[in-house]
């Protein structure tokens, strides 16, 4: 423990370096006993434009008290924070960035330890990788989901409901004044969307890998008990700094197999995939997009939360979250896989006694689907693989042949989608490129809206593909993260409106029934274009970041076991 006097600054005089750094910490009224304490970080990542966040100055307080309890000294700092539905093209564009600085404020300030305090979607991945190429104990506290809302007697809430309402208005199913006022019930309180999207399953994922206090992924942002978690993560921190638990020390495989068996079990997020791989890779862990599939197809969806299931993350919650998963899937998970806490999940879920459920999850024998919610997708479309969430999707969708209809970019799409003259029909498949990494920064794009003529017509779901992503909360017969992307010459470049697309999910596969010359001829001379912004960020951004199947990582990023 080297607290305020680790990592002076360079002034080419050790003495003197410390002497200034106690001066100004004294304007701060800390004297001899404060700096004598062990020094935890805790990034906070309260944000005015991030709404999902405006409960976290509370959640940071009781953390502080937590690590004052057992005698460590909290120190604050704010870093980047990513407003998933604020930000320009996408907050995935940026979970590179925020990660590269959070991590240099972990290196660059002393700290011995630290706090990342996240929740919207990308603020979690990118503290878990800044956290793991950082390399010091850390801990994570999520700002926990939002409360549901209730409108005409249902409870409602963000975002999957929004997704459907909005549906529902662009097919004159409800009208103006009916949207309107659904609107503020969907996001009544704080806190994160409250069914099972990518802040909800990155929140399970980050439990399960050990990074957050046990039973802490699922209790709402506005309760008492989140920021009891707080306070129990700020005492923890200061035993994982004692104990020198740093990452390299609990994350194995294994780690990572359990998280990608979550990520079924729950009927997670599609961008969890790229998020996992990501933070495998900062770990240093041979992890692939294969190894998620079949973790994630070899169990049960046992979570009833939207969009997968009915509920929201309160029923989960309701029935203990996380740990009573983790019991009802444990043959599924190697339960020697370590936790910041100090033990390992054997131990953690010796003290669990099993619940009796109430609908939020269900009993081994009794899921929500038999299989888990994600598959990996190959085929001469996607080399690289693509990714479909079945338990979001069209069963009778799941074996399909159709037209393709090809948008060439996220902007021809909001042109054409909507155009009566759309040669479309309800078998089409509807084939967005030049969405990925590099080509825009992989936009949550990937659930095309279904033409407002055939929405119209009752329809509700159609086979859609592309190099996009999704949003977690939302649902349909989605092919997502097809790899290489367009962009870059993958085959989703040479792809014409009118060929026919295969899609067959029992077999795992995706093919454009082209010949291979075909395809060769057509992508023959293809050049690399991206729309995304000339700025300082987007050139390094665009020289380094690797493609979906690897994470979407910049290529230079540090790696923990380098
Ligand atoms: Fe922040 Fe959904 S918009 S978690």
């Amino acid at each position: 423990m080297s607290g305020f006097f680790g990592g002076l600054t360079s002034y080419g005089d050790v003495g003197f370096s410390r002497f200034i750094r106690k001066v100004f910490l004294s304007s701060m009224g800390l004297d001899d006993v404060d700096l004598d304490r062990p020094l935890i970080g805790i990034a906070d990542t309260s944000s005015g434009y991030v709404t999902c966040h405006r409960e976290m100055p509370q959640l940071v307080e009781a953390i502080r008290r937590g690590v004052l309890e057992a005698g460590g000294l909290p120190i604050v700092f704010p870093t980047a924070s990513l407003p998933e539905i604020m930000m320009n093209p996408t907050s995935m564009y940026l979970r590179n960035l925020m990660a590269m600085e959070t991590e240099e404020l972990i290196r660059t300030q002393p700290m011995d330890g630290v706090v990342l305090v996240g929740g919207c979607d990308k603020t979690v991945p990118a503290q878990l990788m800044a956290g793991i190429s950082a390399g010091i104990p850390f801990m994570q506290v999520v700002a926990g989901p939002m409360m549901p809302g209730r409108w005409q007697g249902e409870k409602v809430g963000a975002c999957t409901d929004c997704r459907a309402a909005w549906s529902d208005f662009r097919g004159g199913r409800i009208d103006e004044a009916a949207i309107a006022e659904i609107a503020p019930a969907l996001a009544p309180t704080g806190g994160t969307c409250t069914v099972m999207g990518t802040a909800s399953t990155m929140a399970c994922i980050s439990e399960t890998l050990g990074f957050a206090v046990s039973g802490s992924a699922t209790a709402s942002a506005p309760t008492g008990e989140r920021l009891a978690i707080g306070t129990k993560t700020g005492r923890a921190i200061v035993t994982a700094v004692a104990n020198n638990l740093v990452p390299s020390k609990i994350l194995t495989k294994s780690s990572f197999v359990n998280a990608a068996t979550v990520l079924g079990a729950i009927g997670g997020s599609t961008n969890a995939v790229i998020h996992l791989l990501a933070i495998a890779r900062r770990a240093g862990i041979d992890f692939t997009l294969d190894d998620i599939g079949a973790a994630s197809a070899a169990v049960p969806v046992l979570v009833n939360c939207k969009p997968s299931g009915t509920g929201y993350m309160d029923d989960f919650h309701a029935d203990g979250g996380v740990p009573q998963l983790l019991l009802r899937i444990r043959e599924h998970l190697d339960l020697d896989a370590k936790t910041m806490q100090g033990g390992t999940w054997r131990t953690n879920l010796e003290s669990v006694a099993p619940k009796v459920l109430t609908g939020g999850l269900r009993e081994y024998d009794n899921p929500i689907l038999a299989e888990g919610g994600i598959r990996v997708l190959r085929g001469n479309l996607a080399p690289n693989g693509g990714v479909i969430k079945v338990s979001a999707a069209t069963p009778a969708l799941f074996k399909h042949e159709g037209r393709a209809v090809v948008f060439e970019s996220v902007d021809d799409l909001m042109l054409r989608i909507d155009d009566p003259d759309l040669d479309v029909d309800k078998d089409s498949v509807l084939v967005l490129r030049n969405a990925g990494p590099y080509a825009a920064g992989m936009p949550e794009a990937g659930a095309l809206p279904i033409p407002m003529k055939l929405a119209q017509q009752g329809v509700r779901d159609m086979v859609r593909i592309s190099d996009a992503r999704m949003s977690g909360t939302a649902f349909g017969t989605v092919v997502l993260h097809i790899a290489p992307e367009a962009a870059v010459g993958g085959p989703l470049a040479a792809v014409r409106t009118g060929d026919l697309i295969r899609l067959d999910v029992a077999n795992n596969s995706l093919e454009l029934l082209v010949s291979d010359d075909e395809i060769a001829n057509r992508l023959a001379g293809h050049k690399k274009a991206s729309f995304l912004p000339d700025t300082s960020w987007s050139a390094v951004f665009k020289a380094t970041v690797l493609q979906a199947w690897q994470g979407a990582d910049l290529d230079a990023s540090r790696l923990e076991n380098k």
